[in-house]
């Protein structure tokens, strides 16, 4: 319950915030208004600032903000730095996911910023995510046919173009509207799953009928069983291929980035209100043409008079299921008669264990480092998960896959898909549908290359002696 999380409040405080109920919006529109005038004139006054600051070396937190090494970059003339990512319009101008990162930072206002890019607490886990991946690297082969090239795996005995899936993400409407249907219509596209979360905010049934889509539902279990029961008949009939039941966030992450854009735990902060005026162009396109995003396939179950978007997602999670019980798999198992993915399992045991259940596959997953701080990162237990279950199940992988090169390593240690968070996000934020083919071109691209250049024609030429680990400096 992802976006619960993220405005994170304890379950016997007030709901929600200003800026997510239509009626509270309002009451802070009108003197935001006024204060438009105010952000107007510091606006002229930045566009006047020395132009100098702009090429400081950037300060240490800005560094371990950054998700790559260009900071590092040894072609940069003595830190200086003169390489900057593209951060305006021109979607075909993005070179690669954090240019699509950079313009999603120009168009997103802090909060919704906060809330995609958040980790819990020290985001200890999230870094870890991106760390152990510079933690491999390749050992190319020469002496190899790579004129054709084949990105495609099956999973689930069919064929996806690509080995990789849209991941589950709730509350993707603050990104852009209906923005669940265009991540889906530009999954279909590419030829990859689009998995939708039950925080979503577009109808399931219109989501799963995106021509030439493969389906997934992803299942919070909340409330009284007929609830999850109600959700899994209703993927069922919309044609869902696979449910994942996600099993990590039964209690919400701290997010602690996000909370400081809020004065109380119910509230935006003036500064953030003060910030999404400066984002015109978010706020038309978003809130004031298309109203509040819902929780449109879970509000049915929350009570009448709590139904804006920040009351159900604090009802909702005052209704979590804290007991998850191998009994409750059993249960979805025995209800769900296609493929079952379990996503958030961190622990050899608990992968065996879902295995011998029946479960298809393991989503080794700690949710993009935004719940449990300080957890391994998914790579680091990959190759013991494959060892321990064999080929008994399939693996799939998540957690700071930004390029096709990540991709590639996942893969060589073990997984048989992966599931991307944040960067078709960065898409969708960025531009809308045309954002996330964008993001979906570019890791195609660099996975297509990147096989290429390590002396692999296709997937299953993959070896994990094209792969060595070595300390590295550059990601402490
Ligand atoms: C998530 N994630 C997530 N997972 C899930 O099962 N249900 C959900 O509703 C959400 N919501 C959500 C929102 C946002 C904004 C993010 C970034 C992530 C976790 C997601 O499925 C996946 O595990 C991570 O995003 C993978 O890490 P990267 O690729 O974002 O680094």
């Amino acid at each position: 319950m992802d976006q619960v999380e993220a405005w994170n409040t304890a379950a016997s405080e007030p709901p929600p915030s200003p800026i997510e109920a239509p009626p509270a919006a309002r009451s802070w529109l009108a003197p935001a208004a006024v204060a438009a005038v105010v952000v107007g004139a510091g606006a002229a006054a930045l566009a006047a600032r020395p132009k100098a600051s702009r090429h400081a070396v950037p300060s240490a937190p800005a560094r371990a903000a950054d998700n790559t090494l260009a900071w590092a970059a040894p072609a940069l003339l003595a830190g200086h730095p003169l390489r900057r990512y593209y951060r305006g319009r021109n979607l075909e101008r993005a070179q690669t996911i954090e240019d699509l990162r950079a313009m999603a930072h120009r168009r997103l206002p802090r909060f919704a910023l906060e809330y995609l890019e958040g980790g819990g607490e020290d985001e200890a886990s999230l870094a870890r995510n991106l760390a152990v991946l510079r933690e491999w690297r390749f050992q190319h082969r020469s002496f190899v046919d790579v004129s054709r090239r084949d990105l495609s795996t099956v999973l689930f005995e069919r064929r996806s173009t690509l080995p990789f899936a849209i991941a589950p993400t709730g509350l993707n409407g603050v990104f852009w509207p209906h923005a669940d249907l265009q991540l889906a219509e530009a999954a279909a596209e590419a030829g990859i799953p689009f998995a939708q979360s039950t925080m979503s905010n577009d109808r399931m049934e219109t989501v799963a009928r995106a021509p030439g889509l493969r389906y997934w539902w992803q299942l919070y279990v909340f409330g009284p069983p007929r609830v999850w029961e109600t959700l899994v008949d209703r993927a069922r009939n919309a044609g869902c291929e696979a449910l994942i039941l996600t099993t990590d966030a039964q209690i919400f992450g701290n997010r602690e980035w996000q909370k400081r854009t809020q004065s109380s735990p119910t509230e935006l902060s003036w500064s953030a209100r003060f910030n999404v005026l400066g984002h015109p162009e978010w706020l038309a396109r978003g809130i004031m043409t298309h109203g509040m995003p819902r929780f449109e396939n879970v509000v049915e179950f929350v009570p009448k008079d709590r139904r804006s978007l920040f009351e159900s997602a604090h009802w909702i999670r005052s209704q979590m299921d804290r007991n998850l019980s191998w009994d409750l798999l059993k249960r979805i198992r025995n209800r769900w008669p296609r493929r079952l993915i379990v996503k958030g399992v961190l622990c050899l045991d608990e992968i065996v264990r879902c295995a011998e259940l029946g479960v298809d596959a393991v989503a080794i997953s700690n949710h993009g480092g935004r719940q449990l701080d300080w957890t391994v990162a998914p790579l680091d237990l990959l190759p013991a998960a494959r060892e321990a279950v064999g080929d008994r199940i399939a693996l799939i992988a998540d957690g700071g896959m930004r390029r096709g090169s990540d991709i590639l390593k996942a893969l060589m240690l073990g997984a048989d898909f992966v599931f991307v968070g944040r960067a078709p996000l960065y898409g969708v934020a960025a531009a809308g549908r045309e954002g996330v083919k964008r993001a979906l071109d570019i890791l195609r691209e660099e996975l297509d290359r990147d096989l290429g250049l390590l002396g692999a024609a296709s997937l299953k030429d993959l070896d994990r002696r094209l792969l060595v680990r070595t300390p590295d400096r550059l990601s402490a």
